[in-house]
C-alpha cells in the first residue's frame, strides 16, 4: 500500500494537463466518491493495527498533495485573477496596436482655428451643396460669369440651379443674412470645383474663409489680422506681401503671399523661384455683397479672405502632391504620428 501511495503522489506532482476539463478528468479520477484516493481509504480499513499510524499520515499526505496540485491546476487555466498572474508572461512581445493619427489637415485647420480663436473669431460651418444666390448671386457675380460654367462647377440640378459650392465664400452670405454685425467669424470647410486630378489640383479640397464685419473696419484692419496669422503660421520672421487682385465680392481685392519658407525667400521649386508662396485672397467685401444679404453698407464695412488649407500643410509639411491627401495611404499618414493641434 505504501507503495501504491508513493506512486500516486509522483503521478499527481507530474501530471500534465492542457485545459480545465483536464483538470476536472484529473479530479475525478483522484478524488471523486470512486476515485483513486477513495479506494485507498477503503483498502486502509484492512491495513494491520500496527501500521495504521504511518499507513494513514501517509494517506493524508496522498489526499492534501492531490488536493493542492489540482487547486495549482485550476488556477492557471481560470479566466479569474490567479489564472492571469499564472498565465501572465511579460517577456512575451506586446500586440502591435496602431492608433489613429490626425490627418495633417485637421492639424492644419485645427491650428487656422486656435490662431484666429486667440483674437476673438468663432467658427461656423455652412452646406457643401448650395444654391446659385448663396455661392455666385449674393457674391456679385454677373449672370454670365465664366465660374457659373459647368466646365467649373459640379451642378445637382440646372433648374433650380443646385451645386456644390466651390468655395467657402458662400458661409459668408449664410452668415450675414442670419446675425447682425458685429460679425468676427472663420468658416472652414470641403468645396469642390470640375477639376482633373494631378499633383497639382483636386476637385475636392477645404478653405478658411474669414469675416469680419463691424463700424470703421478698414483696410489696415485687414493687413494686420493678416500678417499677425501668417506670423503665428509659419514663423515670427514670416513676411508678408499684399498684391491687388479681382474678386466679384471684394473692392479692393488683393492675394497674399508668404516669404517662402522653405527657401526662406533665396528662391526654389515651391515657390518658382520667386521667394513667394500665394496662400490666400482677400478684401473688403463689396457694398453689394452686403446688402445682397442684408446688410447697411452705409452703416457697416467689412473684410474677408479666403485660404486653402491643402497650400498651407504643403508649405508647412513639404508635401508636393495634393493627391496624398485624399488617398489615406497608411505609410503617408503615418508620418504624421505625434503631429498634434
Ligand atoms: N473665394 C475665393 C476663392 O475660392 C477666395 C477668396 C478671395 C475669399 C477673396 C474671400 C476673399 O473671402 O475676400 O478663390
Amino acid at each position: 500500500m505504501r507503495d501504491k501511495i508513493q506512486h500516486l503522489i509522483a503521478e499527481i506532482r507530474e501530471a500534465s494537463v492542457q485545459n480545465l476539463e483536464e483538470v476536472e478528468q484529473l479530479r475525478l479520477k483522484f478524488l471523486s466518491k470512486r476515485g483513486l484516493v477513495s479506494a485507498l481509504f477503503d483498502e486502509f480499513k484492512g491495513v494491520p493495527a500496527e501500521q495504521k499510524r504511518e499507513v494513514g499520515l501517509l494517506l493524508n499526505d496522498l489526499k492534501n498533495k492531490v488536493q493542492e496540485r489540482i487547486d495549482e491546476l485550476k488556477a492557471k487555466f481560470d479566466q479569474g485573477t490567479e489564472g492571469e498572474k499564472a498565465t501572465l508572461d511579460v517577456t512575451r512581445p506586446a500586440i502591435n496596436a496602431m492608433p489613429g493619427t490626425r490627418h495633417p489637415l485637421s492639424v492644419v485647420r485645427n491650428q487656422i482655428n486656435e490662431i484666429f480663436a486667440r483674437i476673438g473669431f468663432t467658427v461656423a460651418e455652412g452646406p457643401e451643396i448650395e444654391d446659385d444666390w448663396h455661392n455666385f448671386g449674393a457674391l456679385n457675380f454677373a449672370a454670365d460669369h465664366p465660374a457659373r460654367d459647368m466646365q467649373d462647377t459640379f451642378f445637382i440640378s440646372t433648374s433650380p440651379e443646385i451645386l456644390l459650392r466651390t468655395h467657402t465664400s458662400s458661409v459668408q452670405i449664410r452668415t450675414m443674412e442670419k446675425s447682425k454685425p458685429p460679425i468676427r467669424m472663420i468658416f472652414p470647410g470641403r468645396v469642390f470645383r470640375n477639376e482633373a486630378i494631378s499633383a497639382r489640383a483636386h476637385c475636392i479640397f477645404h478653405q478658411v474663409e474669414g469675416l469680419y464685419i463691424d463700424r470703421h473696419v478698414s483696410f489696415a484692419d485687414l493687413k494686420q489680422t493678416l500678417m499677425y496669422f501668417a506670423k503665428e503660421m509659419f514663423g515670427e520672421q514670416t513676411e508678408i506681401r499684399l498684391r491687388p487682385s479681382y474678386f466679384p465680392f471684394t473692392e479692393p481685392s488683393g492675394e497674399m503671399d508668404v516669404s517662402c519658407l522653405i527657401c526662406g525667400g533665396k528662391g526654389c521649386n515651391i515657390c518658382k523661384y520667386t521667394g513667394w508662396v500665394e496662400i490666400l485672397g482677400c478684401g473688403m467685401v463689396d457694398p453689394n455683397v452686403l446688402k445682397a444679404s442684408g446688410i447697411d453698407p452705409e452703416e457697416y464695412t467689412g473684410f474677408a479672405f479666403g485660404m486653402g488649407v491643402e497650400r498651407i500643410a504643403q508649405l508647412k509639411f513639404k508635401v508636393n502632391d495634393l493627391r496624398l491627401y485624399s488617398e489615406n495611404d497608411v505609410r503617408f499618414l503615418k508620418q504624421f504620428d505625434g503631429v498634434n493641434f
